[in-house]
């Protein structure tokens, strides 16, 4: 389960968080694994108050590039001097806002494989894609981009989100069962890649709350969750880890 805090969080409001995340996560039964992506300033604030917990730290974006005159980017390998595990590729709204295409998304995945980080991959179809009837063309070109450029090893290494486009932060929830097929179709091109593939963790995000959390972890394919909104209320983000734990398949 892992939160994307979003350009949200202030320092004092942080440390009340991320210490009452850990406390709550500790009490979680074995097999779910919690992780916050942190706004980059708070990398080091997230790594001193979370080392030791069982709680994982991650960024949300990182540079298609190494290191070099790139004002404003931060490097994979400058994430990892702070303890971080997981990085955030390919968000919406970094292809919406930031006119990201499906290779600058599979160079930074690249580049946080690198600096020994696990890349959580984003994709997912805007509304007028779905009504359009072409939701796996548009989710299979952005997989394909990053799984083509990865060895089956690196691939078995990351994490996939679903996150539809028209879900995220609007309040509507893709349908258990909508959700599912777009997983379903997604373990398939992961299967394709190869065998260890298609066991990459697949997450769902958009408007996952703790009503609509079990129901979704419920569904087949569906492996945890990559939660916004409610990410920023330890008490919000905790109901739903626990959620996580009450459905087995
Ligand atoms: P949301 O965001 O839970 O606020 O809809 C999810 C995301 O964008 O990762």
């Amino acid at each position: 389960m892992v939160g994307n805090w979003k350009m949200h969080g202030r320092i004092g409001d942080n440390a009340t968080l991320l210490t009452e995340v850990a406390a709550g996560a500790s009490a979680l039964q074995k097999g779910v694994s919690v992780g916050v992506c942190v706004p980059c300033p708070y990398l080091a604030q997230s790594q001193a108050l979370l080392s030791g917990s069982v709680v994982r730290w991650g960024i949300q974006d990182v540079s298609a590039h190494t290191g070099g005159a790139f004002t404003g980017e931060v490097a994979a390998q400058m994430a990892a001097d702070f303890g971080v595990t997981y990085a955030i590729v390919g968000h919406s709204e970094r292809r919406a806002y930031h006119l990201e295409s499906p290779e600058l998304v599979a160079s930074k995945a690249q580049r946080a494989i690198e600096a020994g980080l696990t890349p959580i991959l984003c994709v997912g179809e805007t509304l007028e894609e779905r009504e359009a009837g072409t939701t796996e063309q548009v989710i299979g070109t952005q997989l394909e981009a990053v799984l083509s450029t990865l060895t089956e090893e690196q691939a078995a290494g990351i994490v996939v989100a679903y996150e539809p486009v028209w879900a995220i932060g609007t309040g509507k929830t893709a349908r258990p069962g909508q959700a599912q097929d777009v997983h379903a179709f997604l373990r398939r091109k992961l299967l394709e890649k190869g065998a260890t593939v298609a066991n990459v963790p697949l997450l769902y995000g958009g408007s996952v709350k703790p009503e609509n959390a079990e129901e979704l972890f419920g569904q087949k394919d569906i492996d945890g969750g990559l939660i916004g909104g409610a990410s920023l209320q330890s008490k919000e983000f905790l109901a739903i880890c626990r959620a996580a734990q009450t459905v087995t398949h």
